[in-house]
């Protein structure tokens, strides 16, 4: 028996009591952090926990154990509402000694937005630190952990015997506090507003359909003037359909007009090998409906893409996830059956009745379709998997009409092995590629892998336009910050037709995988959406909302649907964002644009509010630069020398910024020029 960890634990316990009968004697509560409400602390991994390490151990910190404290994980924090009648804060901190890694972890406190309390940086091993502090007059404070500057990989945190003591009222755990945004994309105008993509990609010869994508109030007339022969713009549904030209580049001039004005956009079609030479945009059913999908909710899903006017700003895409095949075990009876019939073709289940008129319904809106398998034998929710049929598949999923693939590894480490080395890792996806690309029909092919092999260093080169390249955000969302800026680190892989995809995009209401379906709010803040949506413009990510269609509330289509952020993500020059400064609390990125300008976004990763700058210095710019705020949709005047914003909590600020005309900037290589 250690009996140094068995005195250490003893004293600890002494310690504890002998405080509180001192705070009894003079009046004052005590509240351990322990027994109060942790749903309102929100941590980057697990669930906090009361008196147990977030892995569910006890509370140990260099060998001493704790009886009492909260067991949680970077980044971490949680709102305290003392209402000015708090007197002491009292703690021993540091990494849990159950943490798999060293780990690194910094202990912030503030009261009031100033900061009473930093902890030095703490890895497994060190003796957890005191902490002592005066909280008299402090009306919100926040405990809050942080990464130690080298992400969360590790980082178990343990509050150990953390309590507050009060006088006259008892404090509570609260949501944080933030100054709501409101709706900060404005109402588009009545008058048409082309957001059609700057260029188009498709294969010679092959089925060609676009949607022109535009607000303003109907009747809209639409014409493309310019179009290749092959091609047909339809004047009221603003559809061009029919076959995609010979290789070349065809520039056209899009017109729409209505009672209100006109507006006219050119956009230029590429007829060749490369695809998706925007990222694509569109929805998903994953984190909505889950093995809950059937034919009809897909049909809405379509319907309301065209009705909520998420179409109008260029959303295209409307795409099954997994569970529209049969299971050989599954809860739901009509997804159980026979995985192929008997010539080996693939069958959908009973929810699916009909797959090519559901991809017809898709395509009469303009839209398109998209379907998911895996190269396993079952797919990770153990629905039929492509493996050893995929010729047979990939014909299939053409002739029913689709135009995107997922394709999921899931049960695929089976044939695989446990640790597949690149080729092995490349060789399902090689397969299926070179299979696709035999069909007469464009079928977009994202890969879903997680990232493994660097996928990103190879997805193109086995014919995809997009790559996951990390697990499920599903799980991660409490740090999309953090997945953002590890997926940013990809960054030379984004090119026209090669996106790096961090996942769907899941604001507004999103599903439970496990209840009975009902979708509610999203567990992020308005700025945090906001901040959201900023990033994965700026980062060039596939667009899919994977979010409620049937709960699109004004809110969610706000962030979703502003042409001037969409923009961004949908620049010619493909360009993903560059991380240019990032310090605990706040990051600057910055991305390129064929036009020469920059988009900038500043963001605050803290719990108050802060001042961001971007200098000239390290954007390497000189001059005056116009700012325009994107989702503000609005000019903020010119700036020199640097751009500084205060940005909120969780937030963002995402601005373009032109040189003024006296110093015009160098268009970047490979800009399309208008
Ligand atoms: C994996 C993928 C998800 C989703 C599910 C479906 O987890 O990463 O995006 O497709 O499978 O089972």
């Amino acid at each position: 028996m250690n009996t140094s960890r068995l005195d250490a634990s003893h004293v600890s316990v002494v310690v504890t009591l002998l405080s509180l009968f001192a705070s009894l004697a003079i009046g004052q509560d005590t509240t351990w952090l322990s027994a109060m409400d942790l749903t309102k602390m929100r941590q980057g991994w697990g669930t906090p926990r009361s008196n147990l390490s977030v892995t569910q151990h006890p509370l140990s910190c260099n060998g001493i154990t704790f009886a009492n404290g909260v067991g949680t994980h970077a980044r971490s924090f949680v709102w305290v509402d003392l209402g000015g009648k708090g007197e002491k804060f009292t703690a021993a901190f540091g990494v849990d000694d159950g943490a798999p890694g060293p780990g690194s972890i910094v202990a912030k406190i503030w009261g009031d937005g100033a900061e009473l309390y930093r902890s030095p940086v703490l890895s497994r091993g060190r003796m957890p630190v005191d902490i002592d502090i005066d909280i008299r007059g402090v009306q919100k404070l926040v405990l809050s952990v942080s990464d130690g500057g080298d992400g969360s990989n590790s980082d178990h945190a343990d509050w150990c015997n953390a309590r507050f003591l009060t006088r006259g009222k008892r404090p509570q755990t609260i949501d944080p506090v933030e100054d709501d945004p409101g709706l900060l994309t404005p109402i588009p105008p009545l008058a048409p507003g082309l957001n059609a993509p700057p260029v188009f990609g498709c294969r010679p010869g092959h089925p060609f359909l676009f949607r022109i994508p535009c607000t303003g109030e109907r009747p809209v007339t639409f014409s493309a003037e310019g179009l290749p022969a092959s091609l047909a713009c339809n004047p009221s549904t603003g559809v061009i359909s029919g076959r995609a030209p010979g290789t070349g580049t065809y520039a056209i001039t899009l017109h729409a007009l209505n009672r209100h004005g006109s507006q006219s956009r050119r956009m230029v079609i590429e007829s060749g090998s490369v695809l998706a030479l925007t990222p694509p945009m569109g929805w998903n059913h994953w984190y909505t409906h889950y093995g809950r999908i059937t034919d009809s909710l897909v049909r809405d899903a379509a319907d309301f893409m065209i009705s909520s006017g998420m179409a109008d700003a260029g959303y295209q895409y409307v795409n099954i996830d997994d569970c529209w095949m049969n299971s050989p075990k599954n809860g739901d009876s009509m997804r159980v059956g026979p995985l192929r019939d008997g010539a080996g073709n693939i069958l959908p289940n009973r929810h699916f009745p009909d797959m090519p008129a559901l991809t017809a319904y898709i395509h009469d809106r303009g839209l398109k379709a998209g379907i998911y398998t895996s190269p396993g034998e079952l797919t990770c929710a153990g629905f039929a998997g492509a493996y050893r049929h995929e010729a047979q598949d990939a014909r299939r999923f053409a002739g029913w009409g689709f135009d995107f693939l997922k394709y999921d590894w899931c049960s695929y480490s089976r044939v695989a092995g446990a640790d597949p080395g690149r080729s092995a890792l490349m060789t399902p996806y090689e397969t299926m590629g070179d299979l696709l690309q035999q069909q007469d029909r464009d079928i977009l092919y994202n890969l879903c892998q997680y990232g493994m092999g660097n996928v990103w260093e190879w997805g193109e080169r086995v014919g995809a336009q997009s790559w996951r390249t990390a697990g499920d955000l599903g799980v991660e969302l409490d740090r999309f910050f953090e997945v953002a800026l590890r997926n940013a680190e990809h960054r030379a892989w984004s090119k026209p037709g090669s996106w790096n995809d961090p996942d769907y995009i899941q604001i507004g209401y999103i599903g439970d995988a496990r209840n009975a379906g009902l979708p509610a709010p999203c567990s992020m803040t308005r700025n945090e959406q906001y901040a959201f949506m900023s990033l994965w413009c700026l980062m060039a990510s596939p667009l899919f909302f994977s979010g409620d269609m049937g709960h699109l509330d004004p809110f969610t289509l706000n962030v979703l649907c502003n042409p001037e952020v969409i923009a961004v993500n949908q620049d010619a020059l493909g360009q993903c964002a560059a991380v240019i400064q990032c310090t605990d609390e706040t990051f600057v990125m910055v991305k390129d644009m064929a036009d020469g300008s920059k988009a900038l976004g500043l963001f605050n990763r803290g719990e108050f509010p802060a001042d961001v700058a971007a200098p000239w210095t390290v954007l390497g710019l000189a001059g005056k630069y116009a700012v325009r705020d994107l989702w503000r949709q609005r000019n903020i005047g010119p700036a020199a020398g640097e751009y500084r914003v205060r940005v909120p909590r969780h937030g963002v600020a995402l601005v373009r910024l032109t040189a003024e005309q006296s110093n015009p900037p160098t268009p970047k290589k490979g800009a399309l020029q208008k």
